[in-house]
């Protein structure tokens, strides 16, 4: 890697993804020069501590991006849309954790070990994907790579993490109510989240899916590079802290047998199986948390789709880490290592388009 010390500067450190984007950045030794911690005005000059080391909180304004290499956004959409063009125009290229980004054309959205070459012709943003569809496109691309891809469906089972710090906050105030048996309060979510499971995440679209549902639709879509995908989602909060899990049903074009596709997820960095029922070992949100990978089991043939081409299986991966952090510090690292970190147009490179298209899988697996 290419060891210049960058200036970096995380905005939203005070959040749930902000705060394990330092631990990530500190544990995996990126090379930082200066931090700059930097959040709403509400937490100006307040002092953060993370591993040991205590960090003042610096106002998000236009103005604090001077000065900045890189910048790793996760303040919500709207605080992208206002201060990542900014940082872009004082030279410093940022990778956002918000829905800001994913689907402009122009810009690239990238997991770090499915498609990185889409990296190279940024021009000073880059989108992280959301948390569920983090997790998802790794175990899609090597069924889109062996056998190809006819249609997806998928359920998540997803964490009160996955809200921020204040549905941490109210999952633990419901407990302490039900345990007192006083009414349990909920404004965060619509409903109760404790004991619960609410099929509601983000806004109801006009098509009747939630903004979540849609975002794995389309965003998978394009990660991948197959604008075509036919692919459904159901998106349910869980009263889990951390860690989102999802059952996943693909149906192939070629026929796939279940040892096969365990060898093929298990050939994909970052992507580990747990798959043993006789012993009960499959994949925990438990055992993922505070963990990096995308751990993968209960992998099985499903009857209902014809001539062997049908697969489900279960994925479960830490949602602050994977699903938010770890991929945004992976994108960095790999920006750093190529020598990406300045805009395309600056390096004479070609502006990012939009992906292309993968050839689909056709091979026998
Ligand atoms: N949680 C996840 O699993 C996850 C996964 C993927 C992506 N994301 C995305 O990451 C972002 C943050 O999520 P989170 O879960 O960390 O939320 P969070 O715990 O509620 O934290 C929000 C952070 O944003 C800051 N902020 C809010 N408005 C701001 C503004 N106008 N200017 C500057 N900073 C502002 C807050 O600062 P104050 O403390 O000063 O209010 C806080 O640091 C969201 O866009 C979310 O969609 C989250």
């Amino acid at each position: 890697m290419n060891r210049r010390h960058l200036t970096v500067a995380v905005v939203g450190a005070t959040g749930v993804v902000g705060r394990t984007m330092i631990q990530v950045l500190n544990e995996r030794e990126f090379p930082v020069g200066e931090l700059r911690l930097l959040a709403s005005e509400r937490s100006a000059g307040r002092m953060l501590s993370i591993d040991g080391q205590t960090h003042e909180i610096g106002e998000a304004t236009p103005a604090a991006f001077e000065g900045v290499d890189l910048a790793l956004f996760s303040a919500g959409a709207g605080a992208s849309r206002e201060l990542a063009p900014a940082a872009v125009a004082c030279g410093a290229t940022v990778i956002d954790n918000s829905s800001a980004w994913r689907m402009d054309p122009a810009i690239p959205l990238v997991v770090s070990q499915v498609n990185p070459h889409d990296l190279e012709g940024h021009e000073g943003i880059i989108a992280n994907p959301n948390c569920s569809t983090m997790q998802l496109v790794p175990v899609l691309m090597a069924l889109r790579d062996a056998v190809g891809l006819e249609r997806v469906v998928v359920d998540t089972y997803q964490s009160v993490s996955g809200t921020g710090a204040d549905a941490l906050a109210e999952l633990e105030g419901q407990i302490r109510a039900h345990v007192a048996g006083e009414p349990k309060r909920a404004s965060v979510y619509p409903h109760p989240i404790a004991f619960n499971a609410l099929p509601e995440i983000d806004v109801f679209l006009p098509n009747g899916y939630t903004k979540e549902e849609w975002k794995v639709v389309t965003e998978s879509r394009k990660i991948l590079g197959l604008p075509d995908l036919r692919i459904s989602c159901t998106a349910v909060r869980i009263p889990v802290h951390v860690s989102h899990s999802e059952a996943v049903h693909v149906e192939t074009r070629q026929p796939l047998t279940p040892e096969r596709a365990r060898e093929l997820f298990a050939a994909v960095p970052g992507v580990v199986v747990r798959d043993d029922p006789d012993e009960h070992e499959y994949p925990l949100a438990s055992d993922a948390a505070g963990r990096d990978e995308i751990f993968v089991g209960r992998v099985r043939r499903d009857p209902s789709i014809p001539d062997g081409r049908g697969l489900a299986v279960w994925v479960v991966s830490d949602n602050l880490r994977k699903g938010a952090a770890t991929n945004a510090v992976e994108l960095a690292e790999a920006l750093v290592e190529r020598d990406w970190v300045t805009h395309a147009s600056t390096r004479g490179a070609p502006r990012y388009r939009g992906p292309v298209p993968e050839p689909a899988g056709g091979g026998t697996a």
